[in-house]
C-alpha cells in the first residue's frame, strides 16, 4: 500500500496560499487604516512578505510603528528616505513587489493615481511600477457620497481601463455616522481577493455547484435530527472554486459560516429542500461537488405540534422514510451521463477508508470520490483526503481545509482537461 493510504495522513503543514509572494501594502489617509493592521497580519499569516508604504495622511490614522511591528520591516513614508543606497525607494520597492495593494485607497489617492501624480512616495511608486509585471490592486474606502460622486466613479472606471484591479467596497455603517457603500472591505475579504488574484484560473468558464453542511430533519417544530458536519470543507471548496475563476453556487445546510466572497449561496434546512434547490441548478452547472452530509432518512410524518410526554413513560415511535440520494440522482441524470456535468462525491467514513471510498464511488457512479475520516475532521480546520478515481487512489496529506480545497479544485480541473 503506498504511504498515505492509511488514516494517518500527517505531514508538515502545507505553505500558505501566498507563500513566496512579496507585497507592497500601501496605506493612504482614511479611517479604514485601522483595518490595515489586521490585513497586514493576515497577508503574512498566509505566507506573504509585506513591505508597508504609508502616506503622510495615513500616518495621521495609524502609526508606522504599528505597521513596522506587524510587518517585521521598517515602513517607508518618504521618497527622500536615505536608507536606500541609491535614494530611490520608489524604484527599488516597486521592482521587488509581486503586487502593490493600496488599502485603504482614499478618494484623493484615486484622483492622484488617475493623473499620474508623483508628489509623495506611494503615488510616485505606483507611477514608477513596471505596469506589465507589477499589478496594482486598489481597495477603495470613503464616505458613500464621495464614492457615488461622478468624479470618483469616473476615476475608478479610468483606473480600471488603465489596468488597475479595483476591488469592491463594503456597505453599512460608516465612521461619519452615515450608512451606505464605501467601507473598505474587511481584512479577511481583502485576503480572499488577494489570494484569488494570484490563483491560476483553472476553472474559468465553469459553473460549479457545491452542497455543504449537515441537513436537519424535523421531528416536531422544536426537535430534529442532524449530524456533526460543520460545512467547513464545502465552504472551502466553494471558495477555492471561485478563486480558480468559476461561477459558484453553494447550497448550504444549517451552518453559521460566512459566505465565501463572490459565491452565490442558498440556505436550506432539510435533505428534501436541498434536493429541490439542487435540481434546477444542476441543469446549469458543469461541475457538481457534493460535500454535504445529507441525512439518509427523514421522519415519515413530522408532528405539526410539539410532541408532549403523556405520563406513561413510553417514548414516541418514529417512522422513517429514505431521502433522495442527491449525488446519485444527479450523477445518473442525462447531463452527467453525457459528460456535460462532472460529479464529485465525498465520503465521511469512520474506518476502512479506502475500501469504503472505492465501493461508494462505484455505487454512486461518480468519476471522482473524495474520502475522509469523519470523526477526525468534523468541526476542525484541517483534514486529510483520499481522492479515488478509476485509476486508483491519491492521498492529499493533512493540511488546512482551504489548502486541500485548492488542491482538489486543481485536481478536478486537470481531470476536466483530459
Ligand atoms: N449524498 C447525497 N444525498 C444523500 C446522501 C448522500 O447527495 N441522501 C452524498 C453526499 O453529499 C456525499 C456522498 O453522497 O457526497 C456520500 O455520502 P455518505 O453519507 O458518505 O454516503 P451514503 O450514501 O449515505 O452511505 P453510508 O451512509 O452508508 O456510508
Amino acid at each position: 500500500m503506498p504511504p498515505g493510504l492509511t488514516t494517518d495522513f500527517s505531514s508538515d503543514p502545507a505553505p500558505g496560499p501566498l507563500a513566496g509572494k512579496h507585497l507592497v501594502l500601501g496605506l493612504s489617509g482614511g479611517i479604514a487604516c485601522y483595518k490595515s493592521a489586521e490585513l497586514c497580519r493576515a497577508l503574512i499569516k498566509s505566507g506573504a512578505t509585506v513591505q508597508v508604504v504609508m502616506t503622510e495622511a495615513a500616518a495621521q490614522f495609524i502609526t508606522p510603528v504599528t505597521m513596522q511591528a506587524l510587518s517585521g520591516r521598517p515602513v517607508y513614508t518618504s521618497q527622500w528616505d536615505g536608507r536606500e543606497a541609491n535614494n530611490m525607494p520608489h524604484i527599488n520597492l516597486s521592482r521587488q513587489a509581486d503586487a502593490i495593494l493600496v488599502a485603504p485607497c482614499s478618494a484623493d489617492f484615486l484622483a492622484k493615481l488617475l493623473h499620474g501624480a508623483a508628489d509623495e512616495l506611494l503615488s510616485l511608486m505606483c507611477l514608477a511600477r513596471p505596469i506589465e509585471s507589477t499589478p496594482l490592486l486598489l481597495a477603495p474606502a470613503m464616505n458613500r457620497e464621495m464614492l457615488a460622486h461622478p468624479a470618483t466613479q469616473r476615476n475608478l472606471a479610468q483606473l480600471t481601463a488603465d489596468g488597475a484591479c479595483v476591488l469592491g467596497v463594503g456597505s453599512g455603517y460608516q465612521a461619519c455616522g452615515e450608512t451606505g457603500d464605501g467601507r473598505m472591505l474587511e481584512p479577511d475579504e481583502l485576503l480572499e481577493e488577494v489570494i484569488a488574484f494570484f490563483t491560476p484560473k483553472v476553472l474559468q468558464g465553469q459553473h460549479v455547484l457545491v452542497t455543504a453542511g449537515p441537513t436537519y430533519e424535523a421531528i416536531d417544530p422544536v426537535r430534529g435530527i442532524t449530524n456533526l458536519s460543520s460545512g467547513k470543507m464545502g465552504f472551502a471548496v466553494a471558495r477555492a472554486a471561485r478563486q480558480a475563476g468559476a461561477e459558484v453556487t453553494l447550497v448550504a445546510g444549517p451552518v453559521s459560516l460566512p459566505t465565501p466572497r463572490g459565491v452565490v449561496r442558498l440556505d436550506v434546512r432539510s435533505a428534501e429542500q436541498m434536493w429541490q434547490a439542487v435540481q434546477p441548478l444542476a441543469q446549469q452547472a458543469s461541475i457538481f461537488i457534493a460535500t454535504a452530509a445529507v441525512a439518509d432518512w427523514r421522519v415519515a410524518d413530522a408532528a405539526a405540534q410539539k410532541i408532549k410526554k403523556d405520563g406513561s413513560g413510553a417514548a414516541p415511535v418514529l417512522q422513517f422514510v429514505e431521502n433522495t440520494d442527491i449525488l446519485a440522482s444527479v450523477a445518473d441524470s442525462p447531463r452527467a451521463r453525457s459528460g456535460q456535468l462532472f460529479c464529485v462525491g465525498f465520503a465521511a467514513e469512520s474506518h476502512d477508508l479506502q475500501a469504503h471510498a472505492e465501493a461508494k464511488r462505484l455505487r454512486k457512479k461518480v468519476p471522482l470520490l473524495v474520502g475522509n475520516i469523519g470523526p477526525a475532521t468534523f468541526g476542525r480546520d484541517d483534514n486529510a483526503l483520499l481522492l479515488v478515481d478509476a485509476q486508483g487512489c491519491h492521498p492529499l496529506p493533512r493540511a488546512s481545509k482551504q489548502t486541500l480545497a485548492g488542491q482538489l479544485v486543481a485536481s478536478i480541473a486537470q481531470r476536466m482537461k483530459n
